[in-house]
């Protein structure tokens, strides 16, 4: 089972002091994501900890100040965000403990990786396509000590469920953490990958197909679906 999730310190930042533009409400974590978070990492006293995807750096701040301990976190797309990942982090005084990499992940994390870096917590919410997913949670994995978590975001997508199908009916040393918040899927390492050469189990699954068409619907009335 998963260590307690612990507490909410006096450490957490306030979601209301980073700054994410008016139009752009779809974007980051929510504030009760990010909070969940912030007590899950405490609880979990991390060694260091991983994010795919920065984007307004509203996830980062509260990694960061959940465990102070270095961050790496990719993302090469900042400017279309304003640089505002960095420029919050730095607001709240947690940059020293960023590792930025303005990078693709699919370059960052196997440079991570042969340079034998280590995490206990990695977040994922880079691109959300499942090929993006996919290669982002096997990159993690071995990047990722045993006991470590990996957190998927958007959860209401097909392409996040399927990875999470996947991981489920084909990984082993892989347990499914529950948690509060639906849009958040919360997997804990538990022991190495034993799987045959010649193993595999299909993946498919219908979870999230009313919810992503709906969501995907709702997001798109709002205008709140990134191209
Ligand atoms: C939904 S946003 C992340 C929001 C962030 N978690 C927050 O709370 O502010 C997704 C981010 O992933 C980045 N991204 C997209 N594809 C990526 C990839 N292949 N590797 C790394 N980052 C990627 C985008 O530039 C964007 O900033």
């Amino acid at each position: 089972m998963m260590e307690s999730a612990g507490t909410l310190s006096a450490t957490v930042p306030r979601y209301e002091d980073l700054e994410i533009p008016a139009g752009d409400r779809g974007t980051a974590v929510s504030k009760a994501e990010a909070e969940f978070m912030h007590a899950l990492v405490a609880g979990l006293k991390p060694r260091a900890t991983l994010e795919v995807g920065m984007g307004y750096g509203c996830s980062a701040a509260f990694i960061i100040s959940a465990a102070r301990v270095p961050h790496y976190a990719m993302d090469p797309m900042q400017a279309d965000y304003h640089h505002l990942g960095l420029k919050n982090l730095r607001k709240l005084g947690l940059d020293s403990h960023l590792r930025f990499f303005p990078d693709y992940s699919h370059t960052a994390l196997p440079r991570l990786l042969s340079e034998g870096v280590k995490v206990d917590f990695a977040f994922i919410d880079g691109g959300h396509r499942f090929d993006d997913i996919f290669i982002d949670f096997y990159y993690a994995d071995l990047i990722l000590e045993r006991g470590g978590h990996i957190l998927l975001h958007d959860a209401w997508m097909r392409s996040t469920q399927t990875v999470a199908s996947w991981v489920r009916r084909n990984k082993t040393g892989y347990e499914a953490v529950p948690t509060p918040l639906k849009n958040l899927i919360l997997l804990r390492k538990t022991g190495e990958d034993v799987r045959a050469w010649n193993h595999f189990r299909g993946f498919a699954t219908w979870k999230s197909l009313l919810s992503h068409s709906l969501n995907t619907l709702k997001r798109r009335i709002r205008g709140r679906l990134p191209a």
